[in-house]
């Protein structure tokens, strides 16, 4: 009875530390919150830049779990694809051992990636980097920057950048990533490319679609070193780490070589299934917006196709496809990838509707069950949402993200803002769901915060 009163008494003091600090802490204590959560370098905040007790902490964290680490790592990468709904349950606990133990865990691993890159030198195809592609071209300019400021904002691992763009945007781009602070461009490389196509007639791909989306398709013969990739279109805005997305490559099969998620959720309101007059995969379709792929199994592979009766390497592929189609065709290249995905189905993994959030799965009532359940992963404001007042859910999140001041803290200068201007969007479908746009980023900050109280009531106690 009294160890049992001892125990609770402990439990009650922790916890009531725990509380203090955290109210104490995001008060109080601004500049090092700014650094972890403004810089949004939870990983570095945690690893590299702290000082004093904090450091002692991390120190004695390392060299017992160092093994269990990598090997942690390794299933981390595979597990996180197939099963985000776990990462919400091994989500560190505020008041558990076992959670303290989690939250080591989770932060740690992500933690020692960047810490041993530094030591191994890695050259760039190395798969500790992330590779992100995005092709703008015209007025894309601004939506691009936000998109990659996003993708830097959120993510734990270094992050190399390819740029495919029109000859006079590159002066703008280097200019405007060179702005950046520090915090941010330590975390990314670039590249920025002119817009080539390796195969066929290039006024007529330009004409595909918008100006320049068919660049995407050529992807894995121009970036000739990278093993993996993701391709965005300039609309997509990033809610939590790539490393995440990241990780489904690891939960490919033997046959898998790129990741989509479907056009529609409803085949009843899908256009694909109304309005296609091509073949076309699955029930929906795909949408071609965020693709993962393994540019090294697309490099290999031999495609199925309805041309001639062996496989077509898919360089070799691309353009007798499109002339075969070209006049049923309406949405370009993604037309194409959806030809070329009925054929394979076998070499495509679907990711389900939250990491390709798109305005179709909330303007007619909310039809994406993942998001409902854990939140937008990566929104995609197509049709032009960001830029007018059609979908004011869509554009306030765009404006935020856009309006962050860099190195600020994600609560007062991300999170309030989002929450007033969602206020006013209440009137659309999309505005009546305000959770499901914000689940992410609430995670994302409770990450940051809990990885700083837990390290530091650690090291407390132990003295
Ligand atoms: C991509 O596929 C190749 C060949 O199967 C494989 O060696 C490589 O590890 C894969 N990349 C990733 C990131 O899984
Ligand atoms: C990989 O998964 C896809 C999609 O589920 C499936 O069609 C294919 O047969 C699988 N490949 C292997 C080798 O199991």
């Amino acid at each position: 009875m009294k160890l049992y009163c001892k125990v609770v008494a402990l439990a009650l003091c922790l916890a009531l530390l725990l509380l203090l600090y955290l109210f104490v802490g995001s008060d109080a204590d601004e500049p090092p919150l700014k650094a972890a959560a403004g810089g949004s370098r939870p990983a570095r905040a945690s690893s590299s830049s702290r000082p004093g007790g904090d450091f002692a902490a991390a120190g004695r964290f390392r060299p017992v779990q160092a093994a269990e680490e990598r090997e942690e790592e390794e299933e981390a990468a595979a597990a996180a694809a197939a099963a985000q709904a776990q990462v919400s349950k091994r989500e560190p606990r505020l008041h558990r051992k076992t959670g303290r133990r989690g939250a080591a865990r989770g932060k740690f691993a992500n933690v020692r990636r960047p810490k041993d890159q530094k030591h191994s030198a890695a050259p760039l195809s190395s798969p500790q980097w992330m590779h992100l592609a995005v092709v703008a071209c015209g007025d894309r300019l601004e939506e691009t920057l936000v998109m990659l400021k996003s993708a830097v904002l959120f993510s734990y691992r270094k992050l190399k950048f390819h740029i495919f763009a029109e000859d006079s945007l590159k002066p703008e781009f280097e200019r405007k990533l060179q702005e950046w602070p520090p915090s941010y461009t330590k975390k990314f490389e670039y590249n920025v490319y002119p817009i080539a196509f390796s195969v066929g007639n290039a006024q007529e791909w330009k004409k595909l679609f918008k100006p320049c989306a068919a660049q995407r398709l050529f992807l894995p013969t121009i970036l000739k070193d990278v093993d993996s990739l993701l391709y965005v279109d300039t609309d997509v805005l990033f809610l939590r780490p790539i490393d995440d997305i990241w990780g489904f490559l690891r939960a490919f099969n033997s046959t898998q070589l790129a990741a989509m998620a479907p056009e529609h959720e409803i085949p009843k309101i899908g256009w694909y299934s109304r309005f296609a007059r091509h073949p076309y995969y699955g029930v929906t379709g795909v949408n071609s917006g965020v693709m993962l792929m393994n540019l090294t199994r697309i490099r290999n592979a031999q495609f199925k196709n309805s041309m001639i009766p062996t496989g077509l390497a898919w360089e070799e592929m691309l353009y007798p496809l499109y002339q075969k189609y070209k006049n049923y065709i309406t949405w370009g290249d993604q037309d194409l990838l959806n030809i070329i995905f009925y054929f394979n189905p076998e070499c495509l993994y679907l990711f389900p509707c939250q990491w390709n959030y798109r305005p179709d799965h909330c303007m007619y009532g909310s039809n994406c069950k993942g998001a409902e359940e854990e939140g937008v992963s990566i929104l995609h404001g197509n049709r032009g949402v960001y830029h007018d007042d059609k979908q004011p859910t869509f554009k306030a999140l765009y404006e935020v993200i856009r309006d962050f001041p860099f190195e600020d803290n994600l609560f007062q200068s991300m999170y309030y803002p989002l929450q007033s201007k969602f206020l006013d969007t209440v009137h659309t479908l999309c505005g009546r769901i305000p959770q499901v746009f914000l689940k992410q980023i609430e995670r994302t900050m409770k990450k940051v915060y809990e990885s700083r109280v837990i390290v530091n009531v650690g090291a407390n106690f132990r003295l």
